[in-house]
């Protein structure tokens, strides 16, 4: 290999290896300033109406958090299903009409009042809607 030669691939390589440290920095660094997706298309949920049978909850996530939603004599309801008081995630209760806290024995109504125990506010509500028999949550 004559000079001309060695110092082309020497500085090619040193110009890949530079290339690359740079893009391994700088890839995490900007994923990590960039903002994050907010657009409510992608964030809504949809769940068919006949998957909440009455007197029954259907829990799923939204927004990365349990949510449920809950059908009883014909009201339905859509709910944080973080409990709280210490953040635990509350049962339905079907027989009793209301929500109970595993953790803590905190008591809340089908709209998320608390009835008893420690949880200092109401679950948090959702907003849905109800269109051709699907439930849209978000
Ligand atoms: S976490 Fe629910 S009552 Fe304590």
């Amino acid at each position: 290999m004559n000079t001309g030669t060695r110092r082309r691939f020497l500085a090619t390589s040193l110009a890949a290896l530079l290339a690359g440290t740079a893009g391994a920095v700088l890839y995490p660094l900007l994923r990590y300033l960039a903002p994050r997706r907010t657009d409510t298309a992608q964030r809504a949920v949809r769940i068919p109406l006949a998957e909440i049978p009455d007197g029954t909850a259907k829990f799923f996530d939204f927004e990365g958090k349990p949510a449920v939603l809950v059908s009883s004599k014909g009201k339905l309801v859509c709910l944080s299903a973080v409990c709280t008081h210490l953040g635990c995630i509350v049962q339905w209760q079907k027989d009793q009409g209301e929500f109970r806290c595993p953790c803590h024995g905190g008591r809340f109504t089908i709209d998320g009042t608390v009835v008893s125990g420690p949880p200092p506010r109401p679950l948090a509500k959702l907003p849905f809607t109800v269109v051709n028999g699907t439930v849209t949550v978000g």
